[in-house]
């Protein structure tokens, strides 16, 4: 596993944390991109299967979800960022390493995890982990980094993004033993960017995502089938 360590320091530092959802999902642009994160897990879920977020970071959208009743932990490797969501979600939030997952094996109908793989060069061993803790026919749906101007070790930024081809993310889940159901573009821009713009443009942005060839867009949501 190559890993950004300075990305697992950046989310345990408290003030990280603790501004996380003011700089991310807080403005109304970020709240339309969280809409359209939570209509992918919407799409492939139900409210009665077993799913589990990974680096669900404050829980923003496993806590969306929990709220409409459904039956849905996350996992964090940051205890800072677990609190800074309130409260402990009726012990549904774990700390722990999404390379090395306290579950079981087969232990989860679905999975869903955003805003990470782009934290890591290498998604080989996440990938594995999420297979193993699937169940057969059980459902990932992730997002993925094709194109970032982050692409330098910004300490305030908490390091670089790394960018991965389509081709390469299906290779890794096709070794990991899953089957592409789909990928398809979220985000024209990454998310940080686009829940910075003035709503207007942000709808505009998405609204015209139809335009734009896909392969061009900056985030991409994956949506695979454990074999
Ligand atoms: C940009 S935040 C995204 C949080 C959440 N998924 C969201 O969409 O708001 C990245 C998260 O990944 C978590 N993370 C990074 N490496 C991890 C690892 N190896 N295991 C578990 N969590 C990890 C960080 O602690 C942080 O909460």
């Amino acid at each position: 596993m190559v890993a950004s360590m300075d990305k697992r320091a950046f989310y345990r530092d408290p003030r990280v944390a603790g501004s996380y959802e003011d700089r991310r999902s807080a403005s109304p642009a970020g709240r339309l991109a969280q809409e359209l994160e939570l209509a992918a897990v919407r799409r492939a879920f139900g409210p009665r299967e077993k799913v589990v977020e990974l680096a669900c970071g404050t829980g923003r959208l496993m806590r969306t979800l929990l709220g409409e009743g459904w039956d849905v932990r996350g996992i964090d490797q940051s205890p800072e960022m677990l609190a800074a969501g309130g409260g402990d979600a009726g012990g549904r939030l774990l700390v722990g390493d999404v390379f090395r997952l306290p579950l079981p094996d087969r232990a989860a109908d679905g999975l869903f995890c955003f805003r990470f793989t782009n934290h890591y060069a290498e998604l080989g061993g996440f990938f594995r982990e999420c297979s193993r803790v699937l169940r057969p026919g059980g459902t990932l749906v992730c997002d993925s980094m094709r194109w970032s101007p982050l692409l330098w070790d910004s300490p305030r930024l908490g390091g670089r993004n790394h960018c991965a081809a389509d081709r390469r993310i299906a290779a890794w889940l096709e070794e990991a033993g899953f089957a592409v159901e789909s990928v398809e573009p979220l985000f024209p821009i990454g998310p940080y960017l686009l829940g910075r713009l003035p709503l207007a443009l942000a709808r505009l942005l998405l609204g015209g995502r139809g335009l734009i060839p896909a392969r061009l867009q900056a985030v991409a949501v994956w949506l695979a089938r454990r074999r």
